[in-house]
């Protein structure tokens, strides 16, 4: 028997149909998750040119809106993929683009993919990247029918570390010196989240 064949029903359905990346929405008490459109390109501006939020991030603040709507360009080719899918984070109450989530290098054999997460500076310390990638969990281990989620972040990055935990997230691994931005080298903390601790978390 394959290790496919030991997959349930719905499992092997999931992985087969294509991921429709480009038209996921999802829904969470107060945000609506979406990809991002040619219109979101100056509130991310805003998010990916404040030092305080790219403070950990892997790569330098940006400059100017052409890195935005180049970011948007690449993901509308990357989602029709299904190559990798990022959601911006979209406040109901003022239609606000708070950040942005994604799920990047899936492993389909694995059933594995890394996630990755920012948000304005203003909209921090409210719980909603909690409520975004709770949500995006679920999607991932239930839709996505993935087996393990890993994450990537600057051991000093102590918010980051705090979201992952507070989902359930093991600290697994450090590697050091594996990133080099503007030129100041940095070490990764390696985390991962099971399907099997999820449903015990969840
Ligand atoms: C990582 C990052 C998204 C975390 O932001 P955050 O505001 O701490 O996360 P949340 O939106 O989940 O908010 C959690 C905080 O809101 C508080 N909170 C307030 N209301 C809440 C609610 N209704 N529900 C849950 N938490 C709530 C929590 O107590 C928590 O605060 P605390 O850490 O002081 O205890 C943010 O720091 C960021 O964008 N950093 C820059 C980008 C980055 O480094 N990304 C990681 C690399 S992949």
């Amino acid at each position: 028997m394959t290790k496919l064949n030991l997959l349930s029903q719905h499992e092997q359905t999931t992985m087969s149909n294509p991921r429709n990346f480009s038209a996921l929405q999802l829904q969470t008490e107060r945000l609506q998750l979406r990809p991002l459109v040619e219109s979101d390109a100056t509130a991310l501006l805003e998010i990916f040119s404040d030092p305080r939020v790219m403070r950990y991030w892997s790569t330098g603040t940006w400059q100017s809106i052409s890195e935005a709507e180049a970011l948007i360009a690449r993901d509308q080719a990357g989602m029709a993929s299904d190559e990798y899918l990022r959601l911006g984070l979209v406040r109901q109450q003022d239609s606000q683009l708070l950040g942005h989530c994604c799920l990047f290098n899936f492993n389909d054999q694995c059933r594995r993919a890394e996630i990755g997460y920012g948000m304005a500076y203003s909209a921090w310390g409210h719980g909603y990247m909690h409520e975004a990638l709770t949500r995006v969990v679920e999607y991932a281990f239930t839709e996505l029918a993935l087996n393990r989620i890993e994450a990537d972040i600057d051991p000093r990055n102590e918010r980051s570390a705090h979201s992952l935990e507070r989902l359930g997230f093991q600290r697994e691994g450090f590697l050091r010196e594996r990133w080099i931005v503007d030129g100041e080298v940095s070490d990764s903390a390696l985390y991962g989240l099971l399907k099997a601790e999820w449903r015990v978390e969840g």
